[in-house]
């Protein structure tokens, strides 16, 4: 084995939260339950090769086929942690591959999607060096190692949508990993349209690393803790219920407690654009005029993503491209929607 080359790929999607993931405590857990869903397009595609040697373990990163060195500080800390996981992982030269099937910075989270794929792909080496290494539990394995390179990561392993942290009633639910709840969700919320407006592209002006720091001594801590929690609750029981209305209400709440959270932290920042307030303004028009179901979240960004249900798209879609794409930076729209399988 020892002079052997090893070579595994991992793919994995993007995800938007609907309950957000805002804050976090020991290594890596959430501060409350969150919920997402995955999308279609938005995927990272991942290639890690791997050659055993006696030194200490050795990390290149390729981006889009460019040498980003800026990941390394994240791909060590993932290395460390999952090393009890995956033990090959202390020594030798680990190098990876990564591309993204969407734009940088257009508002599509790229570090679940990409940690996802990368906690994949590695899982995979340890296999090939060991075929036996493990027996079972790998979906839980696979998300928590993802976990513990970007927490948002660990509902990007699986498919559709995925509940993350401690939630009453759901017996099997976790904060070391996400779990899929397809089972558990009406038809309707399996054909969900996620269309991003994107209104400001470049980087963000708060990475979620300082902002889940910011809620560490934040005034509304323990009261967004208690709304997560509430919103867990009401969000399970709209998607099973395939309540349109009651997921819009939770929806909106919790991407405008998001960007109140930001706004009341310690220093504060306001993440939205003039042009995120004035699209949220016309969604609602739309909706009460038209009585469309159709609702928005945004993530810690001034991007807004725009969620409705596929039947609705000939609707939809010639208000975006009349009212909405103008707003748009460079008027660009990324059209995705939910990936089941
Ligand atoms: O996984 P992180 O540390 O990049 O945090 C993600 C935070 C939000 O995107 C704002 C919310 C979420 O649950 O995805």
């Amino acid at each position: 084995n020892k002079n052997k080359l090893f070579r595994a790929e991992g793919v994995a999607p993007s995800n938007i939260a609907i309950v957000k993931y805002w804050g976090k405590q020991g290594i890596q857990e959430p501060l409350n339950p969150s919920i997402s869903f995955t999308l279609s397009k938005a995927v990272t595609n991942t290639t890690i090769k791997y050659q055993w040697s006696k030194l200490p373990l050795e990390i290149n990163f390729l981006f889009e086929g460019k040498r980003k060195d800026s990941f390394l500080p994240k791909l060590n800390t993932l290395t460390e942690r999952i090393g009890s996981f995956l033990p090959f992982l202390k020594s030798g030269t680990l190098s990876i591959e990564s591309a993204n099937t969407f734009p940088h910075s257009s508002g599509i989270a790229s570090s679940a999607s990409s940690m996802a794929s990368i906690a994949m792909a590695l899982y995979q080496i340890q296999k090939n060096i060991n075929a036996d290494a493990f027996t079972q539990n790998e979906d839980k394995l696979i998300s928590e190692m993802a976990r513990l390179g970007s927490g948002s990561a660990c509902r990007s392993t699986m498919k559709g949508w995925v509940l993350w942290g401690d939630t009453p009633h759901i017996s099997n639910s976790s904060k070391h990993y996400g779990i899929e709840i397809n089972n558990v969700v009406h038809p309707d919320f399996n054909e969900l349209q996620d269309t991003i407006l994107v209104i400001r592209k470049g980087a963000k002006a708060v990475s979620s690393t300082v902002g889940h720091q910011l809620m560490e001594n934040h005034p509304y801590r323990e009261g967004r803790i208690k709304q997560a929690n509430r919103n867990t609750e009401l969000l399970l029981n709209a998607l099973r219920h395939g309540d349109f209305n009651a997921f819009a209400c939770v929806c909106e709440e919790e991407a405008l407690s998001l960007h109140g959270l930001m706004m009341s932290s310690t220093p504060a920042y306001t993440l939205m654009a003039p042009e995120s307030l004035r699209v949220i303004k016309r969604i609602h028009k739309f909706r009460d005029h038209h009585h469309i179901p159709i609702t928005f979240t945004l993530d810690a960004g001034p991007n807004v993503h725009l969620i409705y249900p596929g039947s609705q798209s000939k609707i939809v879609h010639p208000f975006i491209e009349e009212h909405l794409r103008p707003l748009c930076d460079n008027e660009e729209v990324i059209y995705d929607q939910i990936s089941i399988q």
